[in-house]
Parts: structure tokens; sequence; C-alpha cells
């Protein structure tokens, strides 16, 4: 599935997601600069966020560019609307060939205006930040919002080809970055521990954006997802266990106002608090965790709205009669799914014992 070239500096790795809707090829360790050698098509039309054109639009190749402002607002219809005119004027045919250079917004847009857009045509994404680098860019899931519900409206699609390129980061405000590492942090949680070492050996150098350091963990964290999509790309099974610290962290944001991946880091403790109450994991597997989120500048206190959050999740889709489905731990390394009782997670949000 991965493979190696040596290139100078870094070594550009390949992996690759077989799905049922299509190749994806992700290419971790490509500069922005090489772009160009990866479009061969006639006709090549840019998406790309006004925060990226501002510090990128320089080095991009001088192809047509469509802007969309930023923002979780501007993922809608609206927008998608806006792309499908531009590329109408730009009399954009079948062979028209869309490529997303941004952060999650800017590849979920794209992905879902490629896919309608005359039934669907080719498309390709260069993701900008490191939660679209490790998450947002692979997989296959495009999509809006709609009448205010997060990705209501979409279609599963892989991107021909996704480019990683680290130094893309330089200008990536801290917070941002943080919300990247949550995702990484819950990869290795869920599916390798050898990975969760390496990231506490390496944090420091990760944070200083040292060049193979990340390169080396976006790849890492890149397998793992695309391992996951490439057993379940639809979310039947396997691909809950990406959901470790989302079932509370989605209830959190929704409510405290906070970066998805600070709200997916007090989900991730949560639900580790509620592996150590089913013994499946120790008081020190949770020490580590909680060590590693804080060194990302990540928060680890449940210090919300727990009242209103029970509420929210009792009414949460995911309730199945006195239940929901959590991902736990039994281990670092190791993700389950296990359904909780609200009872149950009263008692570890309050620390009853
Ligand atoms: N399709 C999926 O499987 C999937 C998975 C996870 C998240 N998502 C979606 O991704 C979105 C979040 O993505 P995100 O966190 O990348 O947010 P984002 O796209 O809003 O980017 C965050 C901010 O960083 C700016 N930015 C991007 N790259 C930059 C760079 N290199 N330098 C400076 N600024 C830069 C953007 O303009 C924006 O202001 C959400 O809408 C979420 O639903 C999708
Ligand atoms: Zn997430």
């Amino acid at each position: 599935m991965a493979g190696g070239q040596q290139r100078k500096g870094l070594t550009l790795k390949k992996i690759e997601i077989q799905g049922d809707t299509g190749n994806s090829q992700i290419f971790v360790g490509e500069r922005l600069e090489n772009l160009a050698s990866y479009l061969h098509q006639n006709q090549v039309v840019i998406i790309t966020d006004d925060h990226v054109a501002r510090f990128y639009q320089k080095d991009f190749p001088k192809i047509p560019v469509i802007r969309i402002g930023t923002g979780e607002g501007v993922k809608t219809l609206d927008t998608v609307e806006r792309v499908y005119q531009q590329l109408i004027e730009l009399e954009a045919d079948r062979s028209v060939f869309l490529l997303g250079i941004g952060g999650g917004i800017v590849c979920d847009v794209t992905g879902f205006a490629a896919s309608t857009y005359l039934r669907g045509v080719r498309f390709g994404y260069v993701p900008t930040t490191l939660l679209a680098q490790v998450d947002a860019s692979v997989g296959g899931k495009t999509g809006v919002n709609f009448m205010g519900y997060k990705n209501m409206v979409g279609v599963f699609n892989q991107p021909e080809f996704v480019i990683c390129d680290p130094a893309v980061l330089k200008t990536l405000p801290r917070r941002e970055l943080a919300s990247g590492f949550a995702e990484i942090v819950k990869h290795a949680a869920i599916a390798d521990e050898s990975y969760f070492t390496y990231l506490e050996k390496n944090a420091a150098n990760a944070l200083a954006l040292d060049p193979d350091v990340l390169q080396q963990i976006i790849y890492d964290s890149v397998v793992i997802k695309a391992d996951i999509v490439s057993r379940d790309e639809t979310e039947k099974g396997e691909r809950r266990k990406l959901n470790f610290g989302h079932t509370f962290g989605h209830a959190m944001e929704k409510t405290a106002g906070i970066f998805h991946g600070e709200a997916v880091s007090i989900g991730m403790m949560v639900a580790t608090l509620l592996s150590v109450s089913k013994n499946m994991l120790t008081e020190n597997e949770v020490g580590r965790i909680k060590s590693l989120l804080s060194v990302f500048n990540l928060p680890v206190e449940i210090e919300t709205d727990k009242a209103g959050i029970l509420d929210a999740l009792a009414r949460d889709k995911k309730r199945e009669g006195d239940g929901i489905y959590f991902v736990l731990l039994s281990g670092i390394g190791h993700a389950v799914v296990e359904k909780i009782t609200l009872a149950e997670l009263e008692k570890v949000l309050y620390g009853i014992p």
C-alpha cells in the first residue's frame, strides 16, 4: 500500500487508497512548487480560500483560481453554486480537473462541487492545514453544511491525488495546528502504540515544525486513516473507530464555541476515563494520553456545561435505547466500540466513583 522514493532532503512517500468510488494517491512530502508536474489535464481550475490565496497564490501554477471566503459559514450550497457559476463562465466541460488548495473546508467544497458539476468531474487536493492533511483530505467524504447541520449534504468520492507539503504549515495559526494534532493523537491512540510512543518522543520537534518529523507524522496518520477507510469506506463498522473523542467532542463543539480539535481533545479524555471505569485502561495510560494532549497545547480538563452536553447527547442520533455508542480504548493503540448508558457517562463526568 505504501512506498517511498528518495528526493533531495525529504523522502517523498506515497500511499494508495483503493476505494469503491475510485483510487486515491496520497503524496506526503511533495512541494507545492512541484504541483504543475501533477497536472496533465487540458483545463485545471483551482479552488482556494482567501487566507491560503494571500500566502500561496504566488506559488500556484498560472491557471484560473476560484476563491471562496473562509470559515465554516462558507461551507454551503450557496458557495457550491457560485463555484458552478464560475466554472460555467470559464466554459469548463466534462474534461475539467478541479484542484482544491486549502484546509478541510476548501477540500470538502471542492470534492462536492467536482462530484456534482456535470454529474462529476475529476478532482484532487492540496491540503494546507495539518487537520486537512491527516484527516479531511483522506477517505473520500465530501460535502457541505445545510440549515445549520454539519456535513448534512454530500457524497463519498475519492480525490485522484492528494499532495501534502508540510512546509505550508509554517503560516498556520498555532490553534489550527493544535487542532490537527488532536486528530493525530487520536490515530495513534486507536491504532498504533508504537506511533503513540514516537509522538511522545518527538512532540517538541513536531511543534517546532521539524520537516522530517512532520512528514513522518503526516505519513503515519494517513496510513492509519487510509487503512481504516479501505476496510470500511462508507462507515458501517471499522470506520466508527475514527470517532474516538468525537461523540462527546461534537456535543461540546456545538455549545462551547471552541475549535474542533480542542473539543475532540476533551472528548478523548472523557472516552479515556470511561475506558478506565470499564477496567479497560490503566491510570498510567490515562496519564500518558493526558500528557501528550497537553504537550500539543490541547485542553484536557472537562470544564464545560456538563448538564447541557448530557442533554444534547441524550438526543444524539447515535443513541440507541438507553445507551450511546462510544469509542473506548482497551489499551493505547486498541479501540473498541461500546454502548455506554447516560448514567455511566454522568458518573465519569462528575467524578463519581
Ligand atoms: N471530509 C472529511 O473526511 C473531513 C474530515 C475532517 C474534517 N472535515 C472538515 O474540515 C473542516 C475543517 O478543516 P480545517 O480545520 O482545515 O479548517 P479550515 O479549512 O477552515 O482551515 C482553518 C483556517 O486556516 C486557514 N489556512 C488554511 N491553510 C493555511 C495555511 N497553510 N496557512 C495559514 N492559514 C491557513 C484557513 O483559511 C482557515 O482560516 C470542517 O468543515 C470539517 O467538517 C472533513
Ligand atoms: Zn475530527
